[in-house]
């Protein structure tokens, strides 16, 4: 049996803590962090740092150290890829035509139904080891490719499974809203009343849901039965979150507000008044550059108008087989920035801080005492540099709850 020590010490290090201290991403050179329980109790400049009795020093090696990084939004478990569709969009079709036509988000439906729950957790963990790797301890899991109780239920358990199995803190999202299925096509609000009468209950009563997100769109749900879906999970007290004004503008948004939602995310069609909207109730704005990119698309969301009315923004990989085949979060700040026009404090503050906000997690996303100790810890001597060099795969180790994950250098990272 190993003894833990009462606390462990980092030094030989310069922590991006992402907290509001005045400096530009939270920076403290020569740094130290005292790690207790599982929680950061001291983080401060060296020459501060008073050592506690029986406590393990560690050096990181002149490395330095950010929150654990937070993916606030993927699609990570689905059955079978888009490849295929992938190419007919290179060469020429539409997202909405090829939904239109039965493919997209439905053609994953049938991928995702067919999958038992053991292959649809070996497929999902490969892609979470990946965004782990990239800096992530903790990662937001969508449901949304089963579309009926039993399928909905199986991605959900998954989720969960990811995060008893996997080092990584998983917390699930129930998005059966997502699209109607084609047993509804000609009746989309019986298949809300599926939703709010049988799916949602079952998946509170089972202990499987941290959240309720829904897809407001002209190829998905209308405002109107985002509000009741939205509604059922308020009896449940659960938060929401929407996907809204990806594709198109519409009173998305205005129906997240009025919910106290959590996040509104995509937002390229979001209008002045909804961002106003958002900022007089909290709601965060996570935006997604890894679909910009996939589609091509060139609607780039309010970041200006985000930004003068403080809307806090997130980014996400919204890691899914269709519009989004991204697993890699550092890229994400990358694209963030080059995409969207954060700056790269922006996007960094947009996968810690930010990301933990639209989670509705307050015990993450800066290097803060009382804090989890979630970590990230990377070979770059400017935390500018997470989101200037691309593929390079600058994450050395990531912490989660105090415990090393992975540490590439060491040998087992793989
Ligand atoms: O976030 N917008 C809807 N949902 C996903 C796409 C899902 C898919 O195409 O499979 C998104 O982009
Ligand atoms: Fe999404």
């Amino acid at each position: 049996v190993t003894v833990r020590p009462a606390s462990t010490v980092l030094v030989d290090t310069a922590a991006a803590t992402m907290a509001e201290n005045g400096e530009p991403y939270g920076l403290v050179d020569d740094a130290a962090l005292v790690i207790t329980g599982g929680a950061i109790s001291w983080v401060g400049p060296r020459r501060d740092l008073v050592t506690p009795p029986g406590a393990e020093v560690r050096s990181l090696g002149g490395r330095l150290v950010t929150p654990g990084l937070i993916d606030c939004h993927t699609h990570l478990v689905f059955g079978g890829d888009r490849s295929g569709e992938f190419e007919r969009r290179l060469a020429g079709a539409g997202y909405a035509e090829i939904a239109a036509a039965g493919g997209g988000i439905r053609s994953t439906v049938r991928a995702t139904r067919e999958a038992s729950g053991d292959q649809l957790l070996a497929a999902a963990r490969q892609r979470l080891d990946r965004i782990h790797r990239s800096g992530a301890s903790t990662v937001e899991v969508k449901s949304g490719y089963g579309l009926d109780l039993e399928t909905e239920l199986r991605m959900l358990e998954v989720g969960r499974r990811l995060g008893v199995e996997t080092p990584v803190e998983v917390t699930t999202t129930l998005l059966a809203a997502h699209v109607v299925p084609d047993e509804y096509g000609d009746d989309p609000d019986g298949y809300v009343r599926l939703i709010v009468e049988q799916i949602l209950p079952r998946a509170v009563e089972d202990g499987l849901v941290d959240a309720v997100d829904a897809f407001c769109e002209h190829l998905a749900f209308t405002p109107s039965q985002v509000d009741a879906v939205f509604t059922a999970a308020a009896a449940h007290r659960l938060p929401v979150k929407l996907h809204a004004g990806q594709l198109s503008a519409d009173e998305g948004v205005d129906i997240a507000v009025s919910h106290h939602a959590l996040s509104a995310d995509h937002l390229e069609h979001a209008t002045e008044a909804q961002v106003a909207a958002m900022a007089q109730a909290g709601t965060v704005a996570v935006l997604l550059p890894g679909a910009t990119h996939t589609l091509g698309e060139t609607a780039r969301p309010p970041v200006e108008a985000m930004r003068r009315h403080g809307v806090a923004m997130a980014l996400a990989t919204d890691c899914n087989p269709g519009t989004s085949p991204v697993a890699d979060l550092a890229l994400v700040v990358n694209l963030g920035a080059v995409l969207l026009g954060l700056s790269l404090e922006e996007a960094l503050v947009g996968v810690t801080r930010n990301a933990a906000m639209a989670l509705g997690l307050d015990d993450r996303g800066t290097l803060q005492p009382g804090k989890r100790a979630d970590l990230a810890v990377w070979d770059v001597d400017r935390p500018a540099e997470i989101g200037y060099w691309v593929g390079m795969g600058l994450c050395s180790s990531v912490w989660v709850g105090g415990v090393p994950s992975f540490d590439r250098d060491a040998g087992n990272g793989g």
